[in-house]
């Protein structure tokens, strides 16, 4: 019995000595300690030995069990010591970090927010609308007859109302945000000065300069005495402050059935400064938006008296802004969703 408590006790240490790892370690604590393990079945051999003898083995047995209980604690501690030192081995701290992906706002936001800082800074409210829309405040408020060929231009989509309760072409993608020029006037008292940025919609194939989905923003002040001059020298100011202080702007007389009298305006090409190039088509200038004085009728239909109330409104696609301001040569890279595009503004 003396004799194999011994054999127990060598054969653990060495092999407790050797273990490689946490795993082998444990294997080894079962296979001594354990409830069948080596040293735990000798113990229980003891009860069989003569009365005189066990009080000797057992202290010897109790010996064996705490040297290798000591041992394979040792053994854990150098182990554990061992493994955080080769991690240590392995963190490079001098390596350089990797940066995490930092967003930006996407271009036209940037143009949206640049626009609305410089009307806010005006005195103008900023609304926003449904982009599907009725006929009536499509057209109707704003001067198109059922029957006027200006609807032509507006290449309006219509939903299709088949059974529902809707009549067929009264439910629309709005064409533009002059929509919100009869809701909002409908609801508020002038004086009022608003601009609305939206997308609008129209029936379109897309090229480098047209898309069937786009954005648009409106601008509309209604107070005693604005003139036609007020019109010219808020788009002029907006113009400066939008591309920078030497852009220029000019109009040429137009016709929208709810704006009259009517004009178009240009700015001078940011890209060659009026020389000519691929950008404006070699004109040096490039359209970007429509106005005029609000027409009586359109005040009339949303309840403002036209003898005592004037106005001027105007319209300009946002998405031919943001092309100009960064130079971008197509009007879809706008709506392209890859970064190495978007990154570059
Ligand atoms: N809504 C017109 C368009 O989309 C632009 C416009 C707005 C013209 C306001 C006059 C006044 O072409």
């Amino acid at each position: 019995m003396e004799e194999e408590l011994i054999q127990i006790k060598n054969s653990a240490v060495s092999l407790i000595l050797d273990a490689k790892d946490k795993r082998e370690l444990d294997d080894l604590k079962i296979r001594f300690l354990g409830r069948s393990g080596r040293l735990t079945l000798a113990i229980r051999e003891l009860s069989k030995l003569p009365k005189e003898k066990r009080p000797e083995i057992g202290r010897l047995a109790n010996e064996v069990k705490n040297t290798i209980e000591e041992t394979i604690f040792e053994k854990e501690s150098r182990l554990t010591k061992q493994r955080s030192q080769k991690l240590k081995e392995k963190i490079d701290i001098t390596i350089p970090g990797i940066k995490p992906l930092i967003g930006h706002l996407h271009p036209l936001s940037q143009v949206l927010y640049n626009v609305i800082d410089v009307f806010k800074s005006l005195g103008f409210q900023t609304a926003d609308g449904p982009e599907i829309e009725t006929d009536k405040y499509n057209f109707g408020v704003l001067n198109f007859p059922k029957d006027h060929p200006a609807r032509d231009t507006q290449q309006t989509l219509f939903l299709d109302t088949h059974n529902s309760k809707h009549t067929p072409g009264e439910t629309i993608l709005r064409t533009h945000t002059s929509t919100m020029q009869g809701r909002i006037m409908e609801k508020i008292k002038p004086p009022f000065r608003v601009i609305v940025p939206g997308k609008v919609f129209r029936y379109e194939q897309t090229d480098s300069s047209h898309g069937f989905e786009f954005w648009q923003f409106e601008g509309y002040a209604v107070d005693k005495n604005i003139t036609f001059t007020d019109l010219m020298g808020t788009l002029d100011y907006f113009v400066r402050k939008f591309f920078g202080e030497s852009t220029k702007i000019k109009f040429a007389s137009h016709n929208f059935p709810f704006t009259e009298p009517s004009l178009e305006g240009y700015v001078s090409c940011v890209v060659c400064k009026e020389k000519g190039c691929n950008f404006c088509k070699q004109s040096g200038w490039v359209e970007v938006l429509g106005g005029g004085m609000i027409h009586p009728n359109v005040l009339n239909n949303v309840g403002i008296d036209p003898s005592r109330w004037q106005g001027f409104a105007f319209g300009t696609g946002l998405s031919r802004l943001a092309t100009l301001k960064f130079q971008m040569d197509d009007l879809r890279l706008l709506t392209n969703p890859d970064l190495r595009i978007l990154n570059q503004f």
